[in-house]
């Protein structure tokens, strides 16, 4: 996600802040900026692109100060472009304002401002700060902040400056980590820890709710009442390498682990409970328009299209709407019926997969409107489609996709809702789907707290030749995926099947050295499941069973049982898939495989 660094001291703050700013790499970014108090007034320089592109345009027209902040972004509004990277102005330039998070309420608060005589430059959220703090202003830049935040719901972690109180930064946050380094007479801020490590291991991490201001020589924590709060100076004592991962040793172990954030992000103001709707700002498409659809495409390609098969199961299920699944690279090649009551859905993380891009543009060419579910802000498939639901389940640096699958679920449910509730979904309906969407991210969580166990499960098959993966209903996509998961980085040969098609095939396989992986929770077709069970275990088969429930008749058939919560039917996906990114991932790691980039495969095939 967005990177923060900022610097109060004696130094030159330029090469300081950059320095900060390449530490914050590797979280991925598409443009950043760094603004400092020169003297003068407040100085930005802007780049789209990588950090050397910010360096060449500080080298065109070199800035100094000693107080700065800087950013790179993760576009969530607006595409990356150098007028959208921050930092964010106020109408006199006099305030400069850097943000992590996400501002829920910004379009009232941008029309709200606009009314009152303020000028937008950007399309971003954060730029509503920077107005409301200079609204605000009156001599004093940290009670200007508090004001400001006040008004504004949502998340963030920011870092502001102002030349009309110019010896000091002021940052605050909620829901969005930051933390400020103690050196010798100068003081930092940043988002992440590898930003300022090089410089102090002394921090304090501010907690949700708390501002801080920063100058040369002191800091100071308070509530946003003005009150003091005590903190506590930590001492770091990772190095850099451990930081970037988070103190995971992988990127992938990393981002199965921050599910419960990147699923609530996807979530983040569009889950409507009152109501048991969901809110899509980003559609494009008129009430009118989402009701004349009889008839849903959705492509894709690897992760992306189990995925999509979840979608399809929802969108027939509750909207009630004709849907096929189509392989993006199989598309684009035949004859597909396209009408112009078709709606050709594209599900890509990296927006930029060059097959799911050829199938939505054939889609788009006869007549279809598109829609894309992406992740990364500005991407191809963003640009061109006719609107979108962004997955805002930040940077997926593993090759193996995890969060975003389960981000890119969440998005499918929210957009089921939408079109169910317009056709034949009740309220009372639409609320269970919204209560349970409220209870996943603790429910997730829950089952990473027991990872544990699934570690000492993966010790028994670190040497396994095969596995089948076997699941029904809404859990078959769930098998294919744990066993594509299985396949990509520990090269075990994997296959996901429908737990009956078993007997058409795959129980010829079953034997002692056969691992076979039940995705079998308590919904509509678990006793169907429990049958399945018990013919691979009549065969010898070693099995593993992720359940929800006891139950009794599966005693003694069971060698390894992994529990997960209990959620409604078309969400038990998100749930079974976590223990199944965790057994791919022990195994793997257990093998000494290089998980986070295995052999021959890339995070976005942009070839055909
Ligand atoms: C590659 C990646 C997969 C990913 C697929 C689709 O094969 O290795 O992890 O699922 O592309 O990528 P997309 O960015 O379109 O979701």
């Amino acid at each position: 996600m967005c990177g923060i660094v900022g610097y109060v001291g004696p130094k030159n703050a330029t090469s300081l802040l950059v320095d900060g700013l390449k530490r914050l790499e590797y979280r991925g970014y598409d443009s950043a900026g760094v603004s400092l108090m020169n003297g003068a007034g407040v100085e930005t320089r802007k780049a789209k692109g990588k950090i050397a592109m910010l360096e060449k345009a500080i080298g065109a027209h070199p800035i100094k100060g000693n107080v700065g902040i800087a950013h790179t972004r993760w576009a969530t509004h607006g595409p990356p472009n150098e007028c959208n990277a921050h930092p964010h102005h106020d109408c006199t330039g006099t305030i400069s304002v850097v943000h992590n998070g996400i501002i829920e309420n910004y379009s009232p608060l941008r029309d709200m401002l606009k009314k009152t005589g303020h000028t937008f430059v950007s399309d971003t959220d954060t730029e509503v700060l920077a107005h409301l703090i200079e609204a605000a202003f009156d001599g004093n830049l940290e009670e200007a902040v508090v004001d400001a935040l006040a008004l504004v719901e949502g998340t963030y972690g920011i870092a502001v400056i102002s030349s009309r109180d110019p010896e000091k930064i002021v940052a605050a946050r909620k829901g969005s980590p930051l933390l400020i380094g103690l050196g010798e007479g100068e003081n930092y801020v940043a988002s992440d820890v590898a930003a300022i490590l090089q410089h102090t291991r002394h921090v304090v991490y501010l907690d949700d709710g708390e501002m801080a201001v920063l100058t040369r020589d002191a800091y100071r924590v308070t509530d946003l009442n003005a009150q003091t709060v005590k903190k506590r100076v930590s001492r770091i004592d990772w190095d850099l390498e451990q930081i970037e991962k988070g103190g995971f040793a992988h990127f992938m172990l990393k981002e199965i682990m921050e599910q419960p954030q990147s699923i609530e992000n996807t979530m983040r103001g569009r889950s409507v409970d009152e109501d048991g709707f969901s809110k899509l700002g980003g559609l494009n498409l008129s009430k009118d328009e989402l009701q004349h659809f009889d008839h849903i495409i959705i492509t894709a390609c690897g992760t992306s299209w189990h995925s999509a098969l979840i979608g399809k199961m929802m969108i027939e299920e509750h909207a009630r709407i004709r849907c096929e699944v189509e392989y993006a690279s199989e598309f684009r090649y035949r004859n597909p019926i396209v009408t112009d009551r078709t709606l050709c859905i594209a599900i890509s993380q990296s927006g930029e997969t060059a097959d799911t891009l050829a199938a939505m543009r054939e889609a788009k060419r006869r007549g279809a409107k598109t829609l894309g579910l992406v992740n990364v802000v500005g991407s191809t498939i963003a640009r061109e489609d006719d609107g979108g639901i962004y997955l805002h389940a930040g940077p997926e640096i593993g090759v193996a996709s995890t969060k975003a699958f389960t981000s890119q679920v969440v998005a499918l449910t929210l957009l089921t809702l939408k079109l169910a509730r317009l056709r034949t979904m009740s309220v009372v309906q639409g609320r269970d789907v919204t209560q349970a969407l409220e209870r996943l991210p603790q429910q997730v969580q829950s089952i990473l707290d027991r990872a544990a166990e699934i570690e000492q499960i993966a010790e028994a098959f670190v040497e396994a030749k095969n596995f089948l993966y076997l699941g029904r209903g809404y859990n078959f996509p769930v098998a294919l995926e744990g066993a594509l998961k299985l396949k990509e980085i520990s090269y075990i040969h994997a296959e996901g099947y429908p737990a009956a098609e078993m007997k058409h095939g795959p129980i010829a396989l079953i034997d002692e050295n056969m691992p076979v992986v039940f995705i079998a929770p308590h919904d509509s077709v678990f006793d169907k499941v429990v049958s399945n069970v018990q013919e691979v275990k009549a065969r010898g088969g070693r099995v593993i069973v992720i359940t929800s429930r006891d139950e009794p008749s599966l005693e003694g058939k069971i060698d390894y049982e992994i529990r997960i919560p209990e959620t409604i039917d078309m969400l038990n996906p998100i749930l079974a898939v976590i223990p199944l990114q965790l057994l791919a991932y022990y195994i793997a790691a257990k093998r000494g495989l290089n998980v986070d980039q295995p052999r021959n495969l890339a995070k976005s095939v942009t070839v055909e």
